[in-house]
């Protein structure tokens, strides 16, 4: 995801932690954002003002403002020009009085100034984070609507071990991105049709013919999908995995179920298909269990082939999401046979992993994978990284809602 053209007020308070953040201002213009320092009493005593603005590539603001400041750029359009205020670190002081609503100077006074939404990254010593006059301030803040990320636990700067280590920057930027992705998918009301888990197809009341889908990628993507703000309906296959939260589940055996809940979802601005299909289901659903025959003889399956739910949620029409992307697990050829797939498919993206060593994928906690796009008749190919299934999803997640929302809106009876 791209942060370009997003206004970050970046609030560096007193801890050691405070050098970390001079990589978080790395880390947010390498990503087209924009920054603007403040820099408290406490925060220049770990970095230094010229470090930070040479990196933010803007001016630093301390609390020591002077009224040239004032008159420039006072505290109020400060943190009001913002699109998002960032306090890292955030320390127990600073979290103490925004808690209480002191403003004795510019970071706080900024903090109490803003209207725009609040992302802290607490850092401090363990037996600070869990002071009870801490764990007060942290849940007004919380009811206060101030998103926070950490702190992780491990080895402190002080010695000790626990709870208050500041998030990595990178963890830092990947919240800021869902809090805008969050915002910008609840502004267009963006709804989303996401297939997970394998189908069963029953040849009678006790058997079936299915496959070893896990859900894990297709549940962690249903579940990035509402973290991001967007309404997500899961149909999803047998699986022995939980719901994800605050979304709608369906539950289905067979690809026919499958598709017939797809389409009772539409319409949705977006479908993604995890799903691992059966190809094809039982010509005849027997109503008895078959028996074995006195004869020994064995039976004989007739199959027909199941509906292709990509391709069908991708045909052209009035009902057709602005973006469809499939899933293709290939053992040879990845890209080839993925961007062939692409193409018989109709989707927009497709997610491409490579399953020459099958145990590693089906059911396991990572993938690596690509993404191919159509583009104005041409594929646009990216590598992602080996990553946590849910480090896909979020990243997937990210994507699809800043592309669902600048996607033009389907006019009516016109596809999209
Ligand atoms: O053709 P293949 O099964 O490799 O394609 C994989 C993609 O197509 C996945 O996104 C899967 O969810 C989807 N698919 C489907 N319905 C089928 C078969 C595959 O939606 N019957």
């Amino acid at each position: 995801m791209t942060l370009t053209e997003r206004r970050i007020l970046l609030i560096v308070s007193g801890g050691i932690a405070a050098y970390k953040s001079l990589d978080l201002v790395r880390r947010l213009r390498e990503r087209g954002a924009s920054v603007r320092p403040i820099l408290t009493a406490g925060g220049a005593q770990f970095v230094t003002p010229l470090a930070l603005s040479s990196l933010a590539e803007h001016k630093v603001y301390t609390d020591l403002f002077s009224l040239t400041d004032e008159s420039e750029m006072g505290h109020i359009r400060l943190s009001r020009e913002a699109d998002l205020v960032v306090v890292a670190p955030a320390s127990a002081d600073l979290m103490a009085k925004m808690a209480n609503g002191l403003a004795d100077d510019l970071a706080s006074t900024a903090l109490l100034a803003t209207d725009k939404p609040v992302l802290i990254a607490p850092a401090m010593n363990p037996m600070m984070w869990q002071h009870p006059a801490t764990i007060r301030n942290r849940e007004r803040l919380q009811a206060d609507g101030v998103t926070f990320v950490g702190p992780g636990t491990g080895d402190m700067a002080c010695g000790e071990v626990g709870a208050g280590r500041m998030a990595e920057p990178l963890d830092i930027v990947a919240a800021i991105e869902a809090l805008f992705s969050r915002a910008t998918a609840r502004l267009h009301g963006l709804r989303a049709l996401v297939t997970s888990g394998p189908t069963f197809e029953a040849l009678d009341p006790v058997r079936f013919l299915g496959n070893r889908s896990s859900g894990k990628q297709g549940h962690a993507i249903a579940q990035a999908l509402a973290d991001h703000g967007m309404q997500v309906v899961l149909v999803s296959g047998p699986v022995a995995l939980p719901d994800p939260t605050g979304v709608e589940v369906v539950r289905v055996e067979s690809a026919m179920e499958m598709l017939a809940a797809c389409q009772q979802a539409l319409p949705v601005d977006v479908a993604v298909c995890a799903a691992a299909v059966a190809d094809w289901r039982p010509e005849r659903r027997e109503t008895r269990k078959i028996k074995k025959g006195r004869d020994e003889s064995v039976p004989t399956l007739h199959l027909e082939e199941n509906p292709d739910i990509l391709a069908t949620l991708s045909r052209p029409g009035p009902l057709r999401p602005r973006l469809v992307v499939g899933f293709a697990a290939e053992t040879e050829d990845l890209v080839d046979n993925a961007r062939a797939k692409l193409a018989r498919k109709g989707c927009d993206w497709l997610v491409a992993n490579a399953v020459d060593d099958q145990a590693t994928v089906f059911g396991s906690e990572r993938n690596e994978v690509r993404v191919l796009r159509a583009d104005d008749g041409g594929v646009a190919e990216d590598a992602w990284p080996a990553m946590s299934k849910a480090e896909v999803a979020k990243r997937l997640a990210a994507e699809i809602v800043e592309t669902a929302a600048s996607a033009p809106q389907p006019t009516d009876g016109v596809p999209a």
